[in-house]
Parts: C-alpha cells; structure tokens; sequence
C-alpha cells in the first residue's frame, strides 16, 4: 500500500500542510527542529492512533489550536480510500472513512499500515519491557485491527481490578471488614479472559516474528546472531515449562514444544486462561498487600538475545542498533507476506549509524512499496534510495 496524499491541519508545528506523494521513495530533508518527524509522525498515527514519541495526543495539537486534523489517501492495489482523524485532546478523537459520516477512530485501523523506523527504537532493547510490550501489541494490532478493542478491555478490566485491590488495601490498613472476595473472583475470570487473548496472540507473533528477525540481523550484521526472542511472563508456558526463579513466576520460552503450532505459540486458549486464572489466585496474596495486580500480560517482558547473551545489559551500541532494525525489518517482512505491505517509515535513522549498517538497510527496505525517508542532510541517505525529495522548512513542505 502507499499513501498518495497527507493533510494536516494544526498537526504539531503546521497550521496546514498538503503533500503529494507517490510510491517508492521519498525523502525529507532539513534542518532539525523544521517538521520533517512531525510529517511522518503524522503518517504513523493514522496507521496506529498513537505517536512513536509522545503518549497523549495534547503535543501533537498545534500550540494554541483546540484540535489537529490528519488525512490521508490511501492507495491499495486498485483500491483508494481517504482517511481522517480528528484529534481532540480532553475529549473524544473523531474519524471518518471516505467523507462519510463519523466512525470509530478504531474502525480506521488496517486501512494504513506502518513500520516506522525512529531514534527511539533503540530502546526496544536498552530500556524497560513497556517499551517491548508495546511493540509487541502495535504489531498485534497491525496484524489484526481488532485486537485494539481487547487492548483496550485488559486495560480497562485491569484498572477496575488495580482499584478494587487499592480498597481492599485502603479497608484493611483502617481495620474495617475485609472486601468480599467474590467479587475479586470475578475480576480474576474477566482478566484471565482478556489477558489470555492478548498473550496468545503475543506468542504466536512472536513465533511468527522469530526467524524474519534472525534473518534480518543476519543481513544487517553477518555472523553477529543468532537472535533469540524468549517470551518472559506468567503463565505462558502453561504448566508444561519448568517454574523459574523469579518469585514463583514462570519462565515462558515459546520455543518450547510446538512453538508456532497453533494459537499462542503452541498453547491453547484454554491453556493461557487457566495458568492466567492459576497465577492470579497464587499472587492473590501478595496483590492484597500491595493493592496491584502482580501477574499478567501487563508485566510481562519480551527478552531479546545474541547468541546466549540477553542484548539488555550485554550487547554493544552497534548490535543493539541492528537488533533494533531487525525487529522493524521482521515485522515489515511479516505484515507484507501476509498481503499487508505496509508504508515504511525512516525517520532520522541513517545518521544514527555507521556507514555500512547505513547502506545494509538502505538495500533492506529499498524494494518497499513505498518508503518515507526523513534526514538533516541528504548525504546521510545512502544513494540507493534516491528518490522523490521534499525539503522542510520554516513551517513549509516544498518538492524539489
Ligand atoms: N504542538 C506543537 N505546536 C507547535 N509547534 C510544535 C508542536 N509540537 C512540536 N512543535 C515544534 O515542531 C518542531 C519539531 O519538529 P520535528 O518534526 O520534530 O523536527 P525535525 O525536522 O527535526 O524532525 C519543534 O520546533 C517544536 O517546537
Ligand atoms: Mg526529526
């Protein structure tokens, strides 16, 4: 698929912004602090309803502005559909599809698919495992659109749970009766329900996932694998794995027995609910005491190797940077072989690494259908992606 118009109005540093644009290449260029992320930034909220920077909508309203407006016109194969999401910060985001009379902003998933490629990725593997959850989940979503509406349930049903534990908490510490734990019984079911959808489909992509990220480090830095991803969570493994150390939670290694077989990674629905329902019975206690709730998809971390060696904490600026890549490359790889191409998005990538690294991706992602490049200068871009060129600057967008 490609984008063959974006408008913005009132989107970050633009009062409007039309730009025409075709597929293959095109890259941005300026000086920084000119708008060129806010562009492409645009383009990868209209795919996932969420910024790779920011994690309320408020920043990405102009400055004074009481709503942004980001339309695009989405080409793909014979098919052309124009979508648009108002963003209103406070209150409900609106959308539409085609002009037509409002819809869910959810409903717009899917008609736009991104991978975006940013600074930011580095800490995929340096920083915390939300940073990880959250690319597992966006590539969930990308995957399959609905899964936004079961994010958003484990997220509501894990808030009512988190504040029902709190009273629990509260009604204890002032010596009043304890809260009626059948209601808590409930919670549990609800949130083992939920949660076992949403780590089923955590396991099975990341079944699916694997050898596309150990073929793309390969490419990217021969010999440096192989990489490993090993699902860290409760209760994955089922009862089947063996119990870790970690405080009685299990160590889940989807490589395990049947991984990639069926749903979740070689566990059944049924599998993932009852460990979810049988771990959060056994911290019941503990979660008593501290009023969260300690187990659950929400806690869970996605554990990136090199070799035998996690790459958090071991693997170098540069390996951590090509095992970044790989995790975008693998799920470019991914959504295209199951007939979603998605729009590749490079925002500021190419100066963040050395000269072959540079030119290994710009041969990776050069084939895509189309392929948004941002840079300060163009001589960061390797010459491989020559293309169609827009130069930004001073609040406007002008082809060259
Ligand atoms: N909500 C906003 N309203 C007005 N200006 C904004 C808003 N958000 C960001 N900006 C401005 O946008 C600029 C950054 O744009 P960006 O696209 O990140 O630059 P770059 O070209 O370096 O990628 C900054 O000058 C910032 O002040
Ligand atoms: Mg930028």
């Amino acid at each position: 698929m490609h984008v063959t118009h974006l408008s913005l109005a009132d989107f970050r540093s633009y009062a409007r912004a039309e730009v025409a644009l075709g597929p293959g290449v095109t890259t941005f260029v300026g000086p920084n602090g000119q708008g060129k992320t806010n562009l492409v930034e645009a383009v990868g909220y209209l795919a996932s309803l969420g910024s790779h920077r920011v994690s309320s909508d408020a920043p990405l309203v102009r400055m004074g502005a009481p709503r942004a407006v980001v339309r695009a016109a989405v080409r793909q194969g014979d098919r052309q559909q124009l979508v648009e999401l108002e963003l209103n910060p406070g209150k409900a985001n609106r959308a539409r599809i085609n002009r037509s009379s409002q819809v869910k902003p959810r409903d717009v998933l899917g008609i736009l698919r991104t991978v975006l490629f940013a600074p930011e990725d580095l800490s995929l593997v340096k920083g915390d495992p939300g940073e990880r959850r959250r690319f597992l989940d966006e590539l969930v979503t990308a995957r399959s659109p609905r899964m936004a509406g079961v994010r958003s349930d484990y997220d509501r049903v894990l808030k009512q749970r988190n504040s029902l534990l709190k009273s629990a908490v509260m009604a204890r510490r002032h010596g009043g009766r304890d809260v009626d734990t059948s209601t808590l019984d409930v919670w549990d079911e609800h949130l083992a329900r939920v949660g076992a959808e949403l780590l089923g489909r955590r396991l099975e992509l990341i079944s699916a996932l694997r050898p596309l990220a150990d073929k793309a480090y390969e490419r990217l830095a021969p010999g440096g694998g192989p990489v490993g991803l090993e699902y860290r969570g409760v209760p994955a493994d089922g009862g089947r794995g063996e119990a870790g150390g970690d405080g009685g939670a299990l160590h889940a290694d989807a490589d395990g027995a049947g991984a990639g077989a069926g749903v979740g990674g070689g566990f059944s629905p049924a599998e993932l609910y009852d460990g979810l329902l049988g771990a959060l019975r056994e911290s019941r206690r503990a979660e008593m005491e501290r009023g969260v709730t300690l187990v659950g998809p929400h806690r869970d971390d996605l554990v990136l190797k090199l070799g035998e060696l996690p790459a958090k904490g071991y693997a170098s600026h540069g390996e951590s940077w090509s095992l970044a890549l790989s995790l975008r490359l693998a799920s470019y790889e991914l959504l295209k072989s199951e007939g979603n191409e998605p729009v590749l998005v490079l925002d500021d990538v190419f100066a963040e690494l050395d000269v072959q690294r540079r030119a290994r991706l710009a041969e990776l992602v050069v084939p895509g259908e189309q392929v948004l490049v941002t840079a300060a200068v163009p001589e960061d871009v390797p010459d491989v992606l020559a293309g169609a060129r827009f130069t930004v600057a001073g609040g406007e967008v002008v082809p060259e």
